[in-house]
């Protein structure tokens, strides 16, 4: 399937959905400062979940993207099934529109994140399954020697499946007549399909540092085996954090304090280890791979620090639903995934040698830019999530609304390190759609 152009179908859509939720997070952003704003066209109910649909399927459409475009290259014998590629991609894309259709008419039928009506299940579930397919087809032969990242992408998508359908479960009458259960099946199950695609992105990671340096035995090393059980840990177990505050049993929270611990120190270590070996030709073959993935690495390091502490059960009581746990996501979905997705397009775009060194200058000024500005919008979300538990359990004198209020600098300077960030990202973006469109014509 050398011509297969669906992967960059799946890239270039990616691309596109993250422009679109830049925009609407900006207006949801406004929305802080000026609450009335576009509030009868698109209320910050609606443009909220628009935001976190979009941004998701920039990361779920890359990653695919990026996973479809590597077994072409590696299992060229093993021809994928264009049919079903097809199916997945135009299902997907059909029901992304469906979605943003129904926010936009404030139709909500769904729990946190997942908000869309519930008929919605059945063609994503189906465009997994679809992907699975393809994906087991292709690889099963080579099973027993397969590398790391074919195993965390393989359990990625079989853990989705299993966990997108967990969070259905509360249409069942058991969990809907029972509260506590159906509250903690949700947050479970939506910390497990996090986990689930954080299989497929640290794969990608993976693939291309191994490809970086040209070095397959690191993707073999008991090392990396041991970081991917370790993550496959936290992804069965490590959502028991986001339950701290349901009253389940005692076991499940410790349980779940011992595994949160562990999490991601081992692929910091994996990619710290990667950066200090890589030699200068890699380096000067792929800057910009490089640049995303080391910037990535020092996002791991930040994040853990975060996330270790929020996981501190005393901690997590002050911080859970503040916004300290937005800067966790958001820490993490753009420090990390947003990140590592920008290392492989780059990567497959310097591979192929399709990108210009204008603009790769472009995009390494547009990285610094928004790095800088990434990391005021951090600091800024750990503020105004400080300040909240600070007035949730010791300032109870001033009335909800008068907090609101002396939080208002904070929001313009949240909406300003916004609106940067924006910039450097759609600035990269711009350049990386430009290449993508090359490879395209290319692969007629
Ligand atoms: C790659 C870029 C981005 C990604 C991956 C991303 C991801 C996310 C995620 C996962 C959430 C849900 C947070 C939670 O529930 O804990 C969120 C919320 C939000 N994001 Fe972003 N975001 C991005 C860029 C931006 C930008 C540039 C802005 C501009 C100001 C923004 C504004 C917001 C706002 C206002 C919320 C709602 C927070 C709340 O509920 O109060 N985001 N984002």
């Amino acid at each position: 399937m050398k011509n297969n152009r669906y992967p960059f179908y799946f890239i270039s859509v990616g691309l596109v959905a993250l422009l679109l939720g830049l925009l609407c997070g900006l207006l949801a952003g406004f929305q802080y400062i000026i609450p009335d704003f576009i509030k009868s066209v698109l209320p910050f109910t609606a443009l909220r979940p628009l935001h976190t649909l979009l941004v998701v399927s920039w990361i779920l459409l890359t990653a695919m993207g990026g996973i479809y475009y590597y077994l072409e290259l590696n299992f060229e014998e093993r021809k994928a099934n264009t049919n079903l590629i097809r199916w997945h991609f135009w299902l997907f894309i059909a029901t992304g529109l469906g979605i943003i259709y129904a926010y936009v008419g404030s139709h909500f039928g769904g729990k946190e994140y997942l908000e869309f009506p519930s008929y919605f299940y059945f063609p994503i579930l189906l465009g997994w399954i679809l992907f699975g397919l393809n994906y087991f087809k292709i690889t099963k032969a080579s099973f027993k020697s397969w590398p790391v990242y074919y195993w965390m992408w393989g359990t990625g998508i079989v853990f989705m499946i299993y966990h997108f359908t967990e969070a259905h479960l509360w249409l069942l009458p058991y969990f809907k007549g029972h509260f506590i259960q159906n509250t903690a099946l949700q947050w479970k199950a939506g910390g497990s399909y996090v986990g689930s695609w954080n299989m497929l992105v640290y794969g990608t990671s993976l693939y291309v540092i191994t490809k970086i340096s040209q070095d397959d035995r690191y993707a073999h090393s008991k090392k990396a085996f041991f970081f991917y059980f370790l993550g496959l840990t936290n992804l069965m177990f490590g959502w028991a954090h986001h339950v701290y505050i349901v009253p389940t049993a005692p076991w499940i929270r410790y349980l779940a304090y011992g595994i949160s611990m562990t999490e991601w120190i081992i692929l910091f270590s994996i990619l710290y280890d990667w950066k200090k070996n890589l030699g200068k030709e890699a380096i000067l073959n792929y800057p910009l791979a490089n640049g995303f993935m080391k910037l990535a690495n020092f996002w791991v390091f930040l994040n853990i620090i975060l996330a270790l502490l929020i996981s501190i059960p005393s901690i997590n009581l002050f911080t859970h639903g503040t916004h300290i746990t937005v800067a966790h996501s958001m820490g993490t979905t753009i420090g990390i995934n947003t990140l590592i997705l920008l290392s492989s397009v780059t990567f497959i775009l310097e591979s192929t040698h399709q990108i210009t060194a204008q603009a790769k200058r472009k995009i390494q000024r547009s990285l610094r830019f928004f790095n800088s500005a990434f990391v005021g919008f951090w600091l800024t979300l750990l503020i105004l999530g400080t300040k909240k538990g600070y007035w949730t359990y010791f300032d109870q004198q001033r009335t909800f609304g008068e907090f609101q209020d002396s939080l208002h600098g904070f929001y313009i300077l949240f909406f300003l390190f916004g609106i940067s960030m924006a910039i450097g990202l759609y600035l990269i973006v711009f350049e990386l759609l430009n290449s993508v469109k090359t490879l395209l014509k290319i692969n007629p």
